[in-house]
């Protein structure tokens, strides 16, 4: 039987492999490594570089592929999202049909930690129960970039005894208020902590999170929202690409 392992490799730097995604690493006879056009050349080379590091010998196959890319028509989200991942669940049955052979293993390297924000595992869940190819797969956890980035800023998540919401961009910019909580933003291409009104909100912000390129910007949301706005499109101008993330925190009721 085929096997997949679904590796988390942390938000950018490979000192954030866990031991556990360095033994699957060894384990994989063949990586599908995304080519996402010339702005994401950098995620793909850390990818490669993880390889080269970590596993012991060359006895491994890295196999590129073209990632499909969404529609940016606006019109219909959702019907935007579910035929593009149609179009990679296709990609990735035709590679494992075509490039792992019977007993042999196939490694997907997750960026961050697979159980967040990825919509791998919906995949290959999706395609294993069709049962046109049989395998099987096992999901090695990873950091994720909320993790580095509260690291980085020095801080727990909640304060003592409350919740923790992880969020997107899209969804803080239709509900922008933020009462007495911790609110984690991922995917926020348009910087939707410009929406939230109320004044003593606090922002940790993190672009590039644990990399050499990491910036860090913290304090009242009202007064250095403009100073994130100006260091994200600068940094986004000089690399041709960002992932940011941030935590808001509301004022404690009184
Ligand atoms: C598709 S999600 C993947 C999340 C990933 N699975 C994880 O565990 O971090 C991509 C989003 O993760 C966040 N992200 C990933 N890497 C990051 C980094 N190094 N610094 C800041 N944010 C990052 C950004 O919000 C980005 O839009």
């Amino acid at each position: 039987m085929r096997k997949v392992l679904i590796i988390g490799i942390g938000p950018g730097n490979p000192d954030y492999l866990t031991v556990q995604a360095i033994n699957a690493l060894n384990r994989v006879d063949v990586f599908f490594v995304p080519d996402k056009g010339a702005e994401k050349a950098d995620l793909q080379q850390l990818r490669l570089d993880i390889c080269h590091r970590y596993i012991k010998g060359d006895d491994y196959r890295l196999v590129e592929f073209k990632m499909p890319v969404r529609s940016n028509d606006p019109a219909d989200y959702k019907r935007n999202v579910d035929d593009w991942h149609s179009r990679i669940e296709q990609e990735y049955e035709r590679l494992l049909g075509r490039e792992v052979g019977e007993g042999e293993c196939a490694g997907f390297l997750i960026w961050g930690d697979p159980t967040l924000y990825d919509s791998v595992l919906r995949m290959i869940e999706k395609i294993r129960s069709t049962g046109v190819i049989a395998f099987d797969y096992e999901v090695i956890p990873g950091i994720s970039s909320v993790q580095v980035l509260a690291a980085r800023h020095r801080i727990a998540l909640n304060r003592i005894g409350e919740s923790v919401n992880i969020t997107t961009g899209r969804k803080l910019a239709e509900k922008p208020t933020i009462g007495a909580e911790n609110v984690v933003v991922m995917l926020d291409g348009e910087q939707s902590f410009k929406k939230v009104e109320s004044p003593d909100v606090e922002i940790f912000w993190g672009a590039y999170v644990g990399t050499a390129d990491e910036i860090l910007v913290s304090g009242r949301l009202a007064d250095v929202a403009g100073e994130i706005e100006v260091k994200r499109a600068r940094a986004r101008a000089e690399k041709g690409w960002i992932m940011d993330t941030y935590l808001l925190r509301g004022s404690r009721e009184t």
